[in-house]
């Protein structure tokens, strides 16, 4: 047997491999390389994008990432973090997976682009019937797109066109992205809409997000009375909030508004941008509780880290693009060549390794490590989530930017989300091994306990 198959000696721990590793701290994170990144980056981007926002005054100084394989992410100062955050949420197979890795440089030698949608590559072919084949049912049709506000944009004309109705109802605390079109129907804080309200699209009304079953009738009535206006086309929903907090709604809810909005004539748009592609435990959130939406929008993972995105909806409400000459929506990258080989590699490998059920069953497993590890910690409002994207609600935004802060000085990346900025959001690769998430949860006993005395 050669020497590299042997079982390691008794009493040592087997190296974990590469991408797998724990987190190794050289500098108390940010160092100063970071820093010194950082500081050249001030002096030329936005200001906007570096500048903490007013409603999480504690954020961290970043770090600068210089490398990431697998479940991490390695910073230019040497340190090796492990990524609660894969990209918010779009490494659905982690940093550097392999068959997406092969993809990108066999379509690197072939092609980089080709003429959208006036000639398109052999890829782009190949990566709409992947794509339509994730809708539940046979014989839809694919819009592709570059983000996901893009395909948010795209699902929301798709309905004004099949309906012939402007009007637009979304959720308090949903997030579609900041184009304008899904500006407009933006739940996520008001700071977002703010500035640009008068330039949004007016015949947009929100109704709450429920978030237990005590808020569903409240929710449902809601949708009920804006759904009596007769001049709503669209209704659009994240299965499970996501940037929101990760909040499940209950089981009950999606279908009932499925039902209401296909009584009113207006079409139910899956915002799956965040919870698809077997982030939520399942190929779709909304297969979860049984629910078909007439157009789905797919993001973020879609592309195993190139910007590729997708409006999905059956041949019969597709066919309203038809209703004007030409084509009326597309872009210079549309269906990009790479980007389209990479998402036909990252579909394959979902299904071929039921990643969707993997995520579901080390979600539940995870969840009951933080129940576990985190009982009793008085700054821990609750644990809630699906499959890998598990939110844990922190009694303050104060508390949650300072947890991340000291999450990070572990060797830990993650986010925090939710309305008021409260919640710690972990959406790690669907490939993280168990122990990595044993780690975390031991990691986040020791931080929130620190923070709950405080
Ligand atoms: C549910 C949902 N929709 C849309 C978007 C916007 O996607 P993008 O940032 O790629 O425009 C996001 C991004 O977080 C999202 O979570």
């Amino acid at each position: 047997m050669p020497l590299s198959e042997l079982p390691p000696p008794m009493g040592t721990t087997p190296a974990a491999p590469p991408g797998a590793e724990p987190p190794l701290l050289r500098v108390l994170p940010p160092g100063p390389m970071s820093r010194s990144w950082m500081g050249r980056l001030e002096r030329v981007e936005c200001p906007m994008v570096f500048e903490p926002p007013g409603d999480e005054p504690d954020a961290d100084a970043p770090i600068v990432y210089a490398a990431a394989l697998g479940s991490n992410v390695i910073d230019v100062d040497g340190n090796r973090f492990v990524d609660f955050a894969a990209g918010f949420g779009a490494m659905l197979l982690g940093h550097g997976a392999q068959r997406t890795a092969r993809a990108l440089e066999m379509q690197g030698r072939r092609t980089w682009t080709a003429l959208g949608d006036v000639f398109p590559a052999d890829a782009k072919v190949a990566m709409l019937e992947r794509v339509a084949s994730i809708y539940p049912r046979p014989g839809a049709r694919v819009l592709l797109c570059q983000s996901g506000s893009d395909a948010v944009t795209a699902a929301i004309k798709t309905a004004a066109l099949a309906t012939g109705r402007p009007g637009v109802l979304a959720f308090q605390g949903a997030y579609h992205g900041l184009g304008y079109g899904p500006l407009s129907a933006c739940g996520y804080r008001p700071s977002f809409r703010a500035p640009f309200a008068p330039q949004l699209n007016p015949h947009v009304r929100f109704a709450p997000y429920p978030a237990d079953s005590a808020a569903l009738d409240a929710s449902l009535d809601a949708v009920r009375r804006e759904l009596a206006s007769g001049d709503i086309g669209a209704v659009i929903v994240e299965p499970i909030l996501g940037r929101g907090g990760c909040v499940v709604p209950p089981p009950s809810f999606l279908p009932a508004l499925a039902s209401l909005a296909r009584d009113a004539g207006a079409l139910l748009i899956a915002d799956e941008i965040w919870t698809g592609l077997g982030r939520s435990g399942a190929m779709l959130a909304c297969s979860r509780v049984g629910v078909v939406p007439d157009v789905l929008c797919l993001g973020k993972g879609l592309g195993g880290g190139l910007p590729i995105s997708a409006c999905v909806a059956p041949d019969a409400i597709m066919q309203a693009w038809r209703t004007t000459p030409g084509v009326i929506h597309t872009s210079t990258f549309q269906g990009n060549p790479l980007a389209c080989a990479t998402g036909v590699a990252v579909i394959d490998t979902i299904r071929v390794g039921k990643l969707d059920e993997k995520a579901d069953q080390s979600g539940k497993a995870f969840l009951e490590l933080l129940h576990n590890a985190l009982d009793g910690v008085s700054c821990v409002t609750r644990i809630s989530g699906a499959g890998l994207m598990i939110g844990i609600g922190l009694s303050s935004s104060r508390v949650a930017a300072e947890a991340r802060r000291l999450f990070l000085r572990q060797g830990y990346i993650l986010l925090t989300g939710g309305s008021d900025g409260s919640v710690l959001t972990l959406t790690p690769p669907l490939t993280i091994p168990r122990d990595l998430l044993e780690g975390f949860a031991d990691c986040a006993a020791r931080v929130l306990y620190k923070l709950s005395d405080e």
